[in-house]
């Protein structure tokens, strides 16, 4: 191995870096000493975050297909090999289907869902040239797994998002790109202020904040996990449950819903 592969610092491209999960996984891959390229399109907060950590900034709109293509040939102009490409930006997408906004059902699933496929084929020239070590890491959620009602629309793209995990998983089998899954509950963050809005205060009482997160994305790599859900109670069992006995969710999820005016 000659000595720029020995000293090449491990490039990570994290989608949705500029707050929650994303800024979280960028900050913890820093100091483990990832070199960082951070995506999102709020250009002040990914400067503010590319200062601290000495990363890059790419603004791109991960649905926009063009956007991320072009995106892409610029990462891979300055870093022909890329080690890990974390799909994380993500939107909510509150309501049932019976009133949410059709609009919105389209945009979520661009971003959530199809942001994921666009962002991996076009960086797959960079994952395949550091193949052998190199990961893709999907966030998903337990809304992939379980057809929460009142947000209809967003598990629709994340149980496409797990599909799209699973599948990309399978295909890339054997060929050194190793794919990890990762199912958070609820999370703390900007886009998704849950304490604030969920009414249930059993599901209150589970939510956790992005560093556990950041920390579940990690340990998934470097332990070779290819689905984490986080936190394991309750999510996991919930998930099962969803599985083998549907109704039980179907008739549980409606009394979970978020508070009213906050949709
Ligand atoms: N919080 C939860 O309860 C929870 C639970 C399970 C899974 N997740 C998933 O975790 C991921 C991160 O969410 P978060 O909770 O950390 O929320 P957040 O704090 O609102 O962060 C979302 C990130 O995605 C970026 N983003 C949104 N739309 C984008 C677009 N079109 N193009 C590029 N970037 C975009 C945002 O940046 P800009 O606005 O600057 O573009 C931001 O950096 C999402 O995929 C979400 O579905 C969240």
């Amino acid at each position: 191995m000659s000595t720029e592969e020995t000293t090449r610092r491990r490039v990570a491209v994290v989608t949705g870096a500029s707050s929650g999960i994303g800024e979280a996984t960028a900050r913890l891959l820093t100091e483990k000493g990832w070199h960082c390229v951070l995506v999102a399109r709020r250009e002040d907060r990914l400067r503010a975050l590319a200062e601290q950590l000495e990363g890059e900034v790419e603004l791109c709109d991960v649905g926009d297909r063009e956007a991320v293509e072009a995106m892409a040939l610029g990462v891979l102009e300055r870093h022909p090999a890329i080690d890990l490409l974390v799909n994380n930006a993500g939107m909510p997408a509150r309501g049932t289907y019976l009133t949410v906004d059709l609009d919105l059902v389209r945009r979520v699933t661009e971003v959530n869902y199809l942001g994921g496929v666009w962002c991996t084929r076009a960086l797959l020239p960079g994952l395949r040239a550091a193949a052998g070590s190199a990961h893709i890491v999907n966030l998903v959620s337990i809304a992939g797994t379980t057809a929460f009602a009142p947000a209809g629309a967003y598990a629709a793209s994340k149980h496409a998002q797990l599909a799209f995990s699973r599948s990309l998983t399978a295909a890339l089998r054997g060929s050194g790109i190793a794919v990890h899954t990762i199912l958070p509950g609820f999370v703390e963050t900007e886009g998704f202020p849950q304490k604030g809005v969920l009414k249930s205060r059993l599901l209150g009482r589970f939510v956790i904040q992005p560093p556990a997160v950041a920390e579940a994305v990690l340990k998934s790599i470097e332990k070779g996990k290819a689905e984490v859900t986080v936190p394991w109670f309750p999510y996991r069992p919930i998930s099962i449950v969803q599985a083998v006995a549907p109704g039980v969710i179907s008739r549980f999820s409606g009394m979970s819903d978020y508070r009213p005016g906050s949709v």
